[in-house]
């Protein structure tokens, strides 16, 4: 097929696969706009918007399953280049004349592939890679006149395609980092099949949402929600270009910041770039709703319900207001069991997805929710906000509330405070804090025995947490430098009334998360 260059990007049908947003994601990554549908949407809602291509995505089902999702068998015939990944390869063959078998063993991880055909999809790969699969049914018989581009060493066709290319699929996951030549592939598909043109960027995301808000919020009031961290931050910096005055962020201090952290974000937003913000203290409520909680799905629960109230209670004051704009990201929603596809398991119900009461008076607007943090530090640097703001590292809805582990209390909250304050400032003296994806102190309830001049001690236990990571999902335990620890307990130990013990969590995530509650 001869096509032209087309800047409309991909849309991707979402057949319920966790991976499906980290195809969209690898799509941005390579300047390449992409949109993601439900398995369903009509051929003539998908026409509309003149895609480069269509990718259908893996998902938990067999294709002749009863249960397996619905889709408009006319995409089939769509005169643009199909991508089917897994569960989509499946589609694709079952629905072209091939046979799916779901008998023998499925392979799950690592697989070594043989590449049959370099030209289009697999052009420039190594005649022998590595791929990522997840697969329990495949390939018995393909569809006719399509060839076989790639098998695996356990004999299961990988990689099919049609004579011209039109419609490609492979049965190992392209999108997944473990799969070594990933990149390539999706990049061969997306340039080299579909002449897709490389135009999206972090520019192109602020036009598009800005035009979004306009069209969607015009003259109506948005409240932000404001906590300091990159993200709300971000939104506000984006609502306040788009709407101006018109776009009121809110900081509620629920009392569980960071040191100076409600003061420090006034500052940054009012002085810096002119955004309309206002700071109210709340914290009395919050600690008062907490007395005595110390189970952590209620901590969340209760912290993100409070959230809400106070927004609520708040917004009344400042006039007629529609929306809450939040700067809930793409992870967060996946790990709260919200993703577009089948329910993702539930991990943790984080405050600004999972802990929303089921009646609100706002409509929520979350522009973020499909990039991952690494693409929203791009687009705040984008917005002009400074690369100090930018490169600070996630912060949790519930704040310290997660980081006090058992009850939460007006003096656990000022010791953490402080040790915290300790560590970051000799992150960054040490020039770490950059190399770090999050670093911060979790008190225990657990008190030891320790020894002060000539006093016995008996206090506090504190541990340093400091992962590496690029998106929040999985991450590894930062190898600290013995020097930089080692400063850290002594100043913490000696400045902080209430710790006597530091140690250092080296969990990854998995098995560990990230925060510990
Ligand atoms: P976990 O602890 O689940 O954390 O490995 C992954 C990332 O998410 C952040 N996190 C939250 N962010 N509200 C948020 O806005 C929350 O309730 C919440 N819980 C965890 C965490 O700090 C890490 O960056």
């Amino acid at each position: 097929m001869d096509r032209k260059l087309n800047e409309n990007g991909v849309i991707i049908l979402d057949f319920g696969s966790q991976y499906t947003q980290l195809i969209a994601r690898r799509i941005r990554e390579q300047n390449v706009y992409s949109e993601i549908l439900p398995p369903e949407t009509k051929i003539a809602e998908i026409l509309v918007k003149k895609p480069a291509a269509l990718i259908l995505s893996g998902g938990p089902s067999s294709v002749s399953e009863n249960d397996a999702p619905e889709f408009d068998p006319l995409i089939f015939n769509i005169d643009i280049p199909i991508l089917g990944i897994c569960y989509g390869l499946q589609l694709l063959v079952h629905n072209s004349g091939g046979t799916i078998t779901s008998s023998g063993d499925g392979e799950y991880g690592f697989a070594k592939i043989d590449i049959k055909n370099k030209k289009g999809l697999l052009s420039n790969i190594k005649s022998q890679s590595e791929v990522w699969m997840s697969h329990g049914d495949k390939v018995k018989k393909i569809p006719k006149g399509w060839q076989v581009l790639s098998t695996s060493s356990n004999g299961v066709i990988a990689a099919i395609s049609n004579e011209d290319q039109s419609r490609v699929a492979t049965q190992f996951h392209p999108e997944v980092s473990h799969t070594k030549e990933g990149k390539t592939i999706l990049s061969n598909f997306l340039f080299k099949v579909a002449k897709c043109s490389k135009s999206w960027t972090a520019g192109n995301f602020i036009n598009e949402q800005i035009n979004l808000i306009k069209n969607k919020i015009g003259q109506k009031k948005v409240l932000v929600g404001v906590s300091g961290g990159v993200d709300s931050t971000v939104v506000a910096a984006l609502l306040h270009k788009a709407i101006g005055e018109n776009s009121i962020a809110v900081l509620i201090d629920h009392g569980l910041l960071r040191k100076d952290e409600a003061i420090d974000c006034v500052n940054a937003l009012q002085s810096g770039l002119g955004v309309n913000i206002k700071s109210f203290d709340e914290s009395k409520s919050f600690l008062s709703k907490l007395t005595s909680i110390t189970d952590p799905e209620k901590k969340r629960k209760i912290i993100g319900n409070e959230f809400i109230f106070s927004f609520e209670r708040i917004a009344k004051t400042l006039g007629e207001i529609e929306f809450l704009a939040q700067g809930t990201l793409y992870p967060d929603i996946v790990e709260s069991g919200f993703s577009k596809g089948k329910k993702a398991q539930v991990i943790k119900s984080h405050h600004n997805v999972g802990g929303l009461p089921e009646k609100m008076d706002f409509k929520l607007f979350e522009p973020l929710k499909e990039l991952f943090k690494d693409e929203v530090r791009k687009v705040g640097l984008e917005l002009g906000l400074p690369e100090s703001l930018i490169q600070r590292h996630p912060f949790p809805g519930p704040g310290l509330g997660v980081r006090i582990i058992g009850e939460i209390t007006k003096d656990r909250i000022e010791i953490l405070q402080e040790a915290d304050k300790i560590y970051m400032d000799i992150l960054i003296e040490d020039n770490l804090y950059n190399e770090i994806w999050q670093a911060f102190a979790v008190l225990i309830p657990v008190k030891t025995v320790g020894v002060m001049g000539d006093q016995r001690t008996y206090e506090n236990l504190l541990a340093l947490r400091a992962v590496t990571s690029t998106d929040g999902m999985t991450a590894d335990w930062f190898r600290m430098p013995a020097d930089t620890l080692s400063k850290i307990s002594n100043q913490i130990v000696n400045n902080v009334k209430g710790i006597n013990r530091v140690v250092y969590d080296i969990t990854s995530k998995p098995p560990g998360t990230i925060e510990w509650e």
